[in-house]
């Protein structure tokens, strides 16, 4: 049985995971995509008239981005997984809030948020997040809107939360971007936005492309270049409320891949997951492995791919990664890590950098944690050494409030002999706030 219990050192849930002593059976229906749910929200605010969005993420991530933008003047009706309707304030109509902006602990809400703020002349903001976003570092984002011709004050050279920004008419600029990073690029075209001309972003890899699909879909004028991995939107467009459809998480189903792929005897069906080819890392990674993985119903929705996925125990193979694959699958690597502790050899992950200023230090906490169950697993500067094969031992564990950390762990949990405690595990409901129940059902624990 899997408990909940009040933490005795913080204010917050352990949770408690025995062995999984049977195999993994049964159908799940992921949570909608959290990066899509952010994009429908904020676009849906931006644009003229009603947007309809079904299979929204209730998170706490999308909660953020809700609450910040009705503070400036969206109508957003009560979230929930049906509809959720959002009246438009209009392009370059977002009013002063009177209040700070809290982003919470969304990365996304804060940086393409900024985007739009720094863009809104004759306005000024105030914009904060929970210890761990204050912590993260802001000047991917801030350098490039001020090269635009920004103001945004902050801690650390203009670099850590909270930031105070007074709106301003921006010039368009073709940034170059050092990291592949869709909240970088998405920061920037929703600059692009309110900026006469075109302005455009190149990234050294592609990274999740949701942006530029919403935004022409609503409206806007995106042009993309595949060869050099650049995107351009033209300013002042008309956005029109349009109906979004939201897919299941790829990043949640990962959770569920690894788990069906290391339970001996398991078969998991995971309904209705977008397949975007930015996004599908995760699936290239566990066939190198040699998982059992089928995607079937393959559709699109609203222009994003859809699956539906099947998987099946299989005996794994370590594998090597880096490169334009880990753009692919960057939220995606701490339970990837936990799949290459029951694989056969030495997994390699490298290029993986941009996990050290995620929620947690990814890596770091990863290492820490698996070593802490027994596993072989050393930390490189860019990435981790995982020896599999060997098993695992419960432990008490802590999920340092990364949601991510949290699940990779409570999965891994399952594969070890002996009873682990997770504590801060309610931070799973940052993305997955079902996660514990759907583990519960299909591992019958
Ligand atoms: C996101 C982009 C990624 C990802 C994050 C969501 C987005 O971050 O890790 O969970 O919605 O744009 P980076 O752009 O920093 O890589």
């Amino acid at each position: 049985m899997i408990t909940l219990q009040p933490s005795d050192r913080h204010q917050s849930l352990t949770v408690t995971i025995p062995p999984a002593g049977v195999s993994l059976q049964g159908t799940l229906q992921i949570p909608g995509d959290k990066s899509i749910s952010h994009r429908a929200l904020m676009l849906g605010a931006l644009a003229e008239g009603e947007t309809t969005i079904q299979g929204l993420l209730l998170g706490e991530d999308p909660r953020s981005t809700a609450a910040c933008f009705t503070a400036m003047g969206a109508q957003i009706s009560e979230l929930n997984t049906e509809l959720v309707t959002v009246t438009g304030i209009g392009l370059g109509q977002i009013q002063e809030p009177v209040g700070i902006l809290d982003a919470g602990n969304s990365g996304t809400t804060m940086r393409l948020m900024l985007g739009i703020l720094a863009s809104h002349p004759d306005r000024f903001f105030t914009v904060t997040g929970d210890d761990s976003l204050r912590s993260r570092p802001m000047s991917r984002v801030v350098n490039p809107l001020v090269e635009m011709g920004a103001q945004i004050w902050g801690r650390k050279g203009n670099s850590l939360a909270p930031l105070a920004v007074r709106g301003q008419e921006l010039q368009p600029i073709h940034y170059h971007s050092p990291i592949a990073s869709a909240q970088v690029k998405s920061a920037i075209l929703l600059a692009g936005l309110m900026t006469y001309g075109r302005t455009t972003v190149t990234e050294p890899a592609l990274s999740r492309d949701h942006s530029e699909r919403m935004l022409r879909a609503f409206g806007a004028q995106v042009d993309v270049d595949p060869e050099t991995h650049s995107a351009t939107v033209t300013g002042y467009p008309t956005l029109k409320g349009q109906q979004v459809i939201v897919p299941g998480d790829i990043s949640s189903a990962a959770f569920w891949l690894v788990a069906g792929a290391i339970v001996p005897g398991s078969e998991l069906y995971i309904e209705n997951v977008g397949v975007n080819s930015t996004r599908t890392g995760i699936l290239v990674a566990l066939e190198l492995m040699g998982a059992d993985i089928t995607l079937e119903n393959q559709r699109e929705v609203a222009g994003e791919p859809v699956a539906d996925l099947r998987v099946k125990h299989s005996k794994l193979i370590a594998c090597e990664i880096g490169g334009d694959l880990i753009p692919r699958l960057i939220d995606e690597i701490p339970i990837l890590a936990v799949a290459a502790v029951f694989a056969q050899g030495t997994t390699i992950i490298r290029d993986a950098a941009e996990l050290r200023v995620k929620e947690s230090d990814r890596l770091q906490v990863m290492a820490a944690a698996l070593t802490k169950m027994g596993a072989n697993i050393t930390e490189l500067p860019d990435g981790l050494e995982i020896t599999g094969g060997g098993s695992l031992v419960g432990a008490e564990l802590d999920s340092y409030t990364d949601h991510r950390i949290a699940m990779s762990l409570a999965i891994a949990a399952m594969m070890a002999t002996g009873t682990t405690t997770i504590d801060r595990a309610e931070a799973a409901s940052i993305s997955y706030p079902t996660f514990f129940d759907s583990l519960q059902s299909i591992a019958k624990l």
